[in-house]
């Protein structure tokens, strides 16, 4: 059966996770048609993040798809960044280099604004890193709220705690204010938080089946995070890092490896001490309306054999 790709807007601060994000959605264009990557500070500065999106581009071989940079620190808040976790480069690991792939002159909050208002209402948004600009596209020009076919998204935790605070993920703590926008819009949310993404493991043998598959994008997602996941390794006592972002890519691709629940979620924004915590609803004793899908389950083998099978696509 044929069907249209589903067209996207990913709004990504890569990363490692993020990147091998962005490898899986360029992999698939029968399923995902990608309109075009805004890049936010988050883990590294947006000099940096902005540049490693070019850089997958690149990797993936996808001249076609513009890159636009965006808001260089959150609302709020003083940016937060995440060298001891991701390198000084964000995606170390990889081959890292200015990359022949052009950066977009608009400014990301534009083309998030203008490519909504164009749409007819089918353009998912999918944000991997502080919400930023997605918040700021809805500040500019509320009237694009209506036009998001859905945001799925990676943050938050709940049962699992915080990873950047007791309480806190680090997607949510940067910008907790723009998560409070993107989170009250109304708009259909599918949300991956630490809760699933703790589940899909990158194993040594996970990362050597990337190595294995023998082309650039392969060897370079396995040197990726086998930098990455020594951090995580140290930390969590596991055999390997969690990889957070793929979890939204593979979303869309396979929702049936996914399970989720409806819930309320709320954001704090006024507590120094839980500040970024997202308030998960789970059981519904709140009373207040459902406004997400809390992803909490997740089969992380196929999770991982789709990113394989589909890398191998690439150059
Ligand atoms: C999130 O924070 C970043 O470090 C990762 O790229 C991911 O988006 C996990 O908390
Ligand atoms: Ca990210």
């Amino acid at each position: 059966m044929t069907h249209e790709p589903r067209p996207i807007i990913i709004d990504c601060d890569p990363g490692q996770d993020d990147a091998v994000n962005l490898l899986l959605a360029l992999s698939s264009p029968e399923d995902l048609e990608v309109l075009g990557l805004t890049a936010v500070a988050g883990n590294v500065g947006l000099e940096k993040t902005q540049r490693n999106a070019r850089l997958m581009c690149e990797l993936a071989g996808r001249g076609d798809v513009p890159v636009f940079a965006g808001c260089e620190r959150p609302f709020l808040r003083p940016l937060v960044t995440a060298e001891y976790v991701h390198g000084r480069e964000g995606i170390d690991g990889a081959d890292i280099h200015e990359p022949t792939h052009p950066l977009e002159d608009a400014h990301a909050i534009d083309f998030i604004v203008d490519t909504l208002m164009a749409g007819d209402g089918n353009i998912t948004l999918v944000p991997t890193g502080p919400l930023t600009n997605v918040a700021a596209a809805i500040v500019k020009e509320p009237k694009i709220v209506s036009r998001i076919a859905e945001i799925v998204l990676m943050g938050g935790a709940s049962r699992e705690g915080g990873n950047v605070t007791p309480s806190a993920e680090f997607n949510i703590y940067v910008d907790p204010h723009a998560a409070k926008i993107v989170f009250g819009c109304g708009r259909p949310l599918i949300v991956h938080g630490l809760d699933v993404t703790h589940q899909v493991i990158a194993t040594p043998d996970r990362v050597t089946a990337f190595a294995e598959i023998g082309n650039a994008a392969g060897r370079t997602v396995a040197q990726m995070l086998n930098f990455s996941s020594r951090y995580d390794v140290e930390k969590y006592g596991t055999s390997g890092g969690p990889l957070h972002d793929p979890c939204t890519a593979a979303y869309l691709l396979k929702p049936d490896l996914f399970r989720g629940k409806r819930v309320n979620i709320e954001i704090e924004t006024a507590s120094e001490l839980t500040l970024g915590e997202t308030s998960v609803d789970f059981w519904g004793v709140s009373g207040r309306e459902p406004n997400a899908l809390w992803i909490y389950e997740v089969d992380a083998d196929g999770v991982f054999a789709l990113l394989t099978e589909r890398l191998s696509r690439l150059p």
